[in-house]
C-alpha cells in the first residue's frame, strides 16, 4: 500500500506541471484528493491495515495529502496571476479619442461618367461595357477602316502582342469606345439605344487638352426612320442638361469613316468666353464629341439591313466635361495622382 501511495504522489506531481487551466486543475483535484481518489480511499481504510504497518502508512499518506493540497493552492494562485497578466496586457483605454478615418471619394472622371450616363439613362439608353484590350477588327476594320485606311493615323495606336500556341496575334489598346457599336450590334438587333462608357488609349504626346489615356462615353441609337434631327435633338438636350441653357453649343461637319455625315460638337470656352486662349487653342471652342449617322457599311457588317434601319452615334471625351464645368486648365492633372487636386471634388 505504501508503494501505491508513492505512485500516487509521483503521478500527481508529474501531471500538475502540465496543467494550464482552472478546469484541468479541478479535474486533477478530484482525481487525487477527491472522496473516491486512491489516496483518500487508503486513508479511510487505515483501520483495516495491520497495526505494524498502519503507523508508517498513515504518516506517509497524510504527508502526501498535505503536500498535494499545498501544491494545489500554489498552482491555483499561479493560474490566477497568469490570467491577470494576460488581461492586464490586453487592457485598452476606452476614453482615448479614436483615430480619424480617411474617407475616399470618387475620381472626377468617375463622377462625370456617372453624370453623363444618368442623363442618357433617363432618355431610355441602356449601358454596355466592353474590353480595353481589343481586336483590330472591332477597333478599325468593322468600323469601315480597313488596313492602310488613312483615318487610322488619327487614332495613334498602342499595339499589344497576344501570344497563343500558334504564334503572336496583334491586339491593341482600344483607341475609342466605338468598337462597342459593333460588339452590341452584331449580337442585338434593333431597336437599340445604348451608351458605352470606358477608358481608351492613344499613343500621342500630351498637352493641356490631350492625355494618352482618357475616358469616353459612346452612344448610339438604331431603329427605323432615325434621322439627323434625332441626333441633334438628343445631343442638344444632353448639352443643355449638363451645362445649362447659357452655354453655347456648336455643330460642325467632321469626318469619321464609320459615320456619314459626320459632325463635331463643341462648347464655348469657359476661360476666355470665346475670345481664344491657351485652353481652347485660340479657337474660342472646346470640342467635346464626335458624332454622325452610322455608315450603312457598318450596319451591314453587323447583319443589320441599312435599307430598313438607320442610326446615329456619338463619342465624347469624359474629362472635357469637368474641365469645362470647373475651369480646370490642364487635363494632365486628372492622372497625376496629386491629392491636393483630387480632394477638391
Ligand atoms: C472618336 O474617338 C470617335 N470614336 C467619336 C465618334 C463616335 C464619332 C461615334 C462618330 C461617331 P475623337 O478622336 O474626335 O473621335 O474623340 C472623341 C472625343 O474624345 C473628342 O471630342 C475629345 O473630347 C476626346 N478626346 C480625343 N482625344 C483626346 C485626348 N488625347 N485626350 C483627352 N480627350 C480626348
Amino acid at each position: 500500500m505504501l508503494d501505491q501511495v508513492e505512485e500516487v504522489a509521483a503521478q500527481a506531481n508529474a501531471e500538475l506541471h502540465k496543467i494550464s487551466s482552472p478546469e484541468e486543475l479541478e479535474a486533477w483535484r478530484v482525481r487525487y484528493l477527491g472522496r473516491k481518489s486512491k489516496l483518500i480511499t487508503i486513508l479511510r481504510s487505515l483501520g483495516d491495515v495491520p497495526i505494524e504497518e498502519r503507523r508508517a502508512l498513515g504518516a506517509r499518506a497524510n504527508q502526501v495529502k498535505t503536500n498535494l493540497e499545498a501544491l494545489l493552492e500554489e498552482h491555483k494562485s499561479k493560474l490566477v496571476s497568469t490570467s491577470h497578466q494576460k488581461l492586464e496586457s490586453q487592457k485598452i483605454d476606452i476614453t482615448l479619442p479614436g483615430e480619424p478615418q480617411q474617407i475616399g471619394r470618387l475620381h472626377p472622371t468617375t463622377r462625370a461618367t456617372e453624370e453623363i450616363c444618368d442623363i442618357f439613362i433617363s432618355m431610355g439608353f441602356q449601358v454596355a461595357e466592353g474590353p480595353e484590350v481589343e481586336w483590330e477588327y472591332y477597333n478599325f476594320e468593322a468600323l469601315n477602316m480597313p488596313a492602310e485606311h488613312p483615318a487610322r493615323d488619327s487614332f495613334a495606336t498602342l499595339w499589344v502582342d497576344y501570344r497563343t500556341d500558334s504564334g503572336k496575334m496583334p491586339m491593341l489598346m482600344r483607341t475609342h469606345t466605338s468598337p462597342m457599336q459593333i460588339r452590341v450590334m452584331e449580337k442585338t438587333k434593333p431597336p437599340l439605344r445604348v451608351i458605352a462608357p470606358g477608358r481608351v488609349y492613344r499613343y500621342e504626346a500630351t498637352d493641356a487638352t490631350h492625355e494618352w489615356m482618357f475616358s469616353q462615353v459612346e452612344g448610339f441609337a438604331v431603329d427605323k426612320n432615325i434621322t439627323m434631327a434625332d441626333l441633334k435633338g438628343t445631343l442638344f438636350e444632353f448639352a443643355r442638361r449638363l451645362f445649362g441653357h447659357d452655354r453655347k453649343c456648336r455643330f460642325r461637319c467632321d469626318y469619321f469613316p464609320f459615320v456619314e455625315p459626320g459632325v463635331e460638337i463643341a462648347i464655348d470656352c469657359f476661360m476666355c468666353g470665346g475670345k481664344g486662349c491657351r485652353l481652347c487653342g485660340n479657337s474660342g471652342w472646346i470640342e467635346i464629341l464626335g458624332a454622325g449617322m452610322i455608315h450603312p457599311e457598318v450596319l451591314r457588317v453587323c447583319g443589320i439591313d441599312p435599307e430598313e434601319y438607320s442610326g446615329f452615334a456619338f463619342g465624347m471625351g469624359v474629362e472635357r466635361i469637368p474641365i469645362l464645368r470647373y475651369g480646370i486648365d490642364d487635363i494632365r492633372l486628372f492622372y497625376a495622382d496629386d491629392l491636393r487636386f483630387l480632394k477638391q471634388f
